[in-house]
């Protein structure tokens, strides 16, 4: 009889990332003017989420580590056309296309949480940024 061999890929602390992550995001993105101080409660999370991502890539488990899985655009380009013919090589873990994904998400993450501490500041003269950026008195 075959046997099944159980493999842990996600530890505890990615998962509780990930989840807090998608609800701090949609929290943020659901709210904004009318509720501006959950908005920004809810983007501080997100913010340390990813501080937390960053450092997690370097001492967590080993799919977790950003050098198991990071690669060059070359190789999840090539992943993502194996893919579409149905050929592609099976990772645990992040496979090169997921690696892509992963570096864009934390871009584009931090980039919408620093453009809203600007906003935030300027507009509202609150946040770590207030008396930085030229608020409202
Ligand atoms: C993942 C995190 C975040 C998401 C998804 C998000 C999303 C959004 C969205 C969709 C808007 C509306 C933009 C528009 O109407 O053109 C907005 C506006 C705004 N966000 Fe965020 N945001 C995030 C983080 C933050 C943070 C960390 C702060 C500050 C602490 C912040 C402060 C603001 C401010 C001040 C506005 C303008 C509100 C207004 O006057 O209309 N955001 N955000």
């Amino acid at each position: 009889m075959e046997s099944t061999k159980l493999i842990k890929v996600w530890d505890l602390p990615v998962r509780i990332f990930h989840w807090l992550l998608v609800a701090g995001f949609f929290v943020a993105y659901l709210t904004e003017e009318e509720l501006l101080t959950i908005h920004a409660w809810a983007g501080y999370l997100v913010l340390g989420l990813l501080i937390f991502r960053l450092l997690w890539g370097f001492v967590g488990n080993d799919y977790a580590r950003f050098a198991s899985f990071l690669c060059s655009p070359a190789k999840s380009y090539a992943y993502l056309k194996d893919a579409i013919a149905l050929k592609s090589k099976r990772y645990l873990g992040h496979n090169p296309a997921g690696a892509a994904m992963i570096v864009l998400l934390i871009i584009s993450l931090f980039m919408t949480v620093i453009s809203g501490l600007v906003v935030y500041a300027a507009d509202q003269n609150l946040g770590p940024l207030a008396g930085m950026i030229g608020g409202q008195q």
